[in-house]
């Protein structure tokens, strides 16, 4: 209903909603989707946390039998230095020169793998149900030797409650995160527990990242080595307010803090000096234990109490549920499909929240495990996170989207070091926390990551939701050194007078030869669409528009054409449509329109025809996450409704039983959210409509579709 960049409207606007919030019933949507589980997985956990904080749990709760992982935005660790080398020489580490330009490939190869692997992002922890036999021993319990297991996540009010019998007797456990901190607090109710018969044990894992695990799943951590790392443990008064215990626990030079309280009065044991596991009973016969386990960089002063965690929890989850944008596609649609996609769209957004709503941009798997040591990929930021503006969830797209202001001076760093450019910021690629990228030839060479930040500071601009000025102001700088990069990274070809963009290059799909890609037409469109935002954005401030954006943006290249289809790039061969090098992989051409608003460069009836290629001649058996969303954003904007609703449900495109979007296909990331981001944009952009659209869901067939939507934004 927000209509592109119209301001005054605001106001009816929020009048409206408030008007209309109470329309759908979304309680009981939400709920209509809460994961029971009666085993565990082996490959996904069903998961607790706040977005900075993830706890993944198997079917008692916690970490009882299969060691789920703990993360967070701030866990992250680095290794010893490779023998023989200091901080100078990864200070001075240069990889190859290309045409005289130094880039960050192909360096000395003990420091390469070391940047590569350093920092990592670490598991921070265990924690598991102790079982203790009759005689106070430690029960050695297997999942099996336990009866009528069922586990269920209240996703209302995110939390987990897990039942069984052990030993004929029942037992619950309530799990739940804190929102402001760290920490979980969790509920043991048994008559087990007054006998003595149930406690709780922590553990510690050796996270190492070297060259060879830079994929850790489902686990993360190695607990056998347990000579590699200390932990050290504290007790009793004088710790803080509601604390019992401390655990400090180092790993290299890198320490981070467990604190146990704020519940029930314990008792804590190292089981024994060579290994990183502490048992914690109650110390007096009650039939429900409860303990906030919290987790931290620094040793806290206090920690919450169980209690204060369930409130939190509550009313937090209760707030965002309610006051952030909402689709319903169950209550009135005929089509049978509508509840699948429902279902995508409620756990996307309550996994979303727990696992990618940090500091910093989210790694592909989130909080659950780690792919690529636990990085992010800057290019990967919109697909994980732009999803947020289109459900107006600002409060936790403004936790990242201040990254590009943090990372400025070092692209700014980057972009000298590479061509010496004078002006403007290159964004990484694979980045770790600090901003640093990672070396390697594509994480060097790729560029669509670079106007993702045009797309998040646009949206914020049109969200209305503070003093338009201030959006101006704050990303000024940002946009400023993003697009006077654009503009200096483009070479002017001397015989056609047009800006090219490579070579060398990596263009999205990452398999084409860097030193023949030259203007490829996705990217060339996101460039064009860069600048002319970058260029608004100065009108706006009513500042000077640099000479060279409009110089560039109105002389780039043309965007490849051949037989009357757009190509991937300038000069690849004709017949690469039949050819399986060029057509595997993420189908960028179909984001031409769809992803992408129209740009002036980009004909319609050419990227509708492109697309419809893509349909027939692409490998689609290699598609993966986010390319089944980008396929539906396509295919809404070419008003091909029905296949749209067919690429967000297509069989390769898969959520699991509590949501996590599993890939199907080779050796990336499970889960893989960049799918369920994705699947979020195109599904609100289907629902709310796109700037220039016609009428309601203009993404959804007419027939068999009843879409109602509240607090959403259109897509650009
Ligand atoms: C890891 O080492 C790098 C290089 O010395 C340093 O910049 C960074 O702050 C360290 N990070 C952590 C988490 O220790
Ligand atoms: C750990 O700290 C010591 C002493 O401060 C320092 O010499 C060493 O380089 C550090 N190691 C790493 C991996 O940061
Ligand atoms: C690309 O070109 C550079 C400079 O001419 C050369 O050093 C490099 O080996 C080439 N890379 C590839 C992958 O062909
Ligand atoms: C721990 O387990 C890993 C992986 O299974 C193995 O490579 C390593 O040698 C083990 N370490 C010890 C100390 O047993
Ligand atoms: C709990 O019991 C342990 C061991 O008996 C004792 O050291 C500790 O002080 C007790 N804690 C409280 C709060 O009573
Ligand atoms: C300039 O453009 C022409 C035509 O597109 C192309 O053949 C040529 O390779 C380009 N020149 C350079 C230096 O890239
Ligand atoms: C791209 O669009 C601009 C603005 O409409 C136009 O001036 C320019 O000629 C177009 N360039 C190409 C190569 O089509
Ligand atoms: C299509 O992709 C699948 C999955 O990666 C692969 O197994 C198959 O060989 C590919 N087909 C062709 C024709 O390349």
């Amino acid at each position: 209903m927000l209509t592109s960049g119209s301001r005054g409207t605001f106001l009816l606007l929020v009048l409206a909603e408030i008007a209309s919030a109470t329309n759908i019933e979304r309680h009981g949507i939400v709920s209509r989707y809460n994961p029971v589980r009666t085993a565990s997985s082996n490959s996904t956990p069903m998961q607790v946390g706040n977005g900075h904080f993830a706890f993944g749990a198997d079917v008692t709760g916690l970490q009882t039998f299969l060691p789920f992982a703990i993360m967070s935005d701030w866990g992250w660790k680095n290794d010893s230095l490779p023998d023989g080398t200091t901080e100078a020489d990864l200070e001075a580490y240069r990889g190859e020169t290309w045409d005289g330009v130094a880039y960050l490939f192909g360096g000395p190869e003990p420091l390469q793998d070391w940047l590569t692997a350093n920092p990592g992002r670490a598991n921070l922890g265990r924690v598991g149900l102790l079982f203790v036999d009759e005689v106070g021993g430690v029960a050695d319990v297997a999942e099996g030797d336990l009866e009528g297991t069922s586990q269920t996540l209240d996703l209302w009010t995110g939390t987990m409650t897990s039942s069984f019998q052990w030993q004929g007797e029942e037992v619950a456990i309530r799990t739940v995160a804190a929102q402001s901190n760290d920490a979980i607090g969790v509920t043991i109710t048994s008559t087990l527990v007054e006998r003595g018969r149930l406690g709780i044990f922590v553990d510690f894992p050796w996270n190492y990242e070297g060259p060879f695990f830079g994929f850790q799943a489902p686990f993360v951590g190695f607990w056998n080595e347990t000579s590699k790392h200390t932990t050290s443990l504290t007790t009793g008064p004088g710790l803080g307010d509601n604390i019992g215990a401390a655990i400090a626990h180092t790993m290299v030079n890198n320490t981070f803090f467990t604190v146990v309280g704020g519940g029930d009065s314990f008792s804590i044991e190292r089981v024994s000096a060579d290994e990183h596991r502490y048992t914690i009973l109650p110390n007096a016969s009650i039939s429900s234990f409860s303990l906030t386990i919290a987790y931290a960089p620094n040793m806290a002063k206090t920690i919450p109490t169980v209690d204060n965690i369930k409130m939190e929890s509550e009313s937090v989850w209760k707030d965002y549920w309610s006051k952030n944008g909402f689709i319903d596609l169950v209550t009135g649609s005929g089509d049978a499909r509508a509840d699948e996609l429902q279902r995508r769209i409620i756990l996307s957004r309550y996994l979303m929240r727990v696992n990618e709503a940090g500091d910093t941009p989210p790694q592909e798997s989130g909080l659950v495990n780690n792919g690529w040591y636990g990085k992010f990929h800057m290019e990967m930021f919109f697909w994980h996170s732009a999803h947020w503006a289109l459900w107006n969830t600002w409060d936790l797209l403004d936790r990242s989207s201040g990254t590009y202001a943090r990372f400025l001076s070092t692209s700014v760093q980057r972009a000298q070091g590479q061509e010496g450019y004078a002006t403007g910021a290159r964004w990484p690629k694979m980045t770790d926390p600090s901003g640093r990228s990672t070396p390697g030839e594509i994480n060097e060479l790729l560029i669509w990551q670079q106007p993702h930040p045009l797309v998040f500071a646009e949206y914020e601009y049109r969200a209305a939701r503070s003093d338009p000025r201030a959006t101006l102001e704050r990303w000024r700088e940002v946009i400023r050194a993003t697009a006077d990069w654009m503009a200096a990274y483009v070479k002017r070809n001397e015989s056609t007078g047009f800006y090219d963009l490579g070579p060398p290059m990596y263009v999205v799909s990452e398999d084409t030869a860097p030193n023949v890609t030259r203007n490829p037409a996705f990217e060339l469109a996101y460039w064009r669409f860069g600048l002319d935002h970058a260029t608004i954005w100065m009108e706006r401030l009513g500042e000077e528009v640099p000479e060279t954006w409009t110089e560039v943006r109105d002389n780039l290249a043309p965007l490849p054409i051949e037989d009357g289809l757009y190509a991937v790039y300038e000069g690849i061969p004709s017949d690469f449509w039949d050819s399986p090098t060029y057509t595997s992989d993420h189908p960028a051409l179909v984001g031409l329109y769809g992803w992408l608003p129209q740009t002036a460069n980009v004909s319609l009836d050419l990227a509708k025809a492109t697309a419809e290629k893509v349909w027939v001649s692409w490998n689609i058996s290699d598609c993966w996450g986010w390319d089944f969303p980008m396929l539906a954003m396509s295919a809404a904007r070419n008003g091909e409704t029905e296949k749209a609703i067919e690429w967000l449900l297509h069989p390769l495109f898969k959520f699991d039983d509590v949501g996590m979007p599993v890939p199907m296909r080779r050796y990336i990331a499970t889960p893989y959210f960049p799918g369920a981001g994705a699947l979020l944009y195109a599904v609100a952009m289907m629902a709310e409509g796109w700037d220039g659209s016609g009428g309601a869901a203009p993404g959804f067939p007419k027939e068999g579709w009843q879409v109602r939507t509240e607090g959403l934004s259109k897509a650009m």
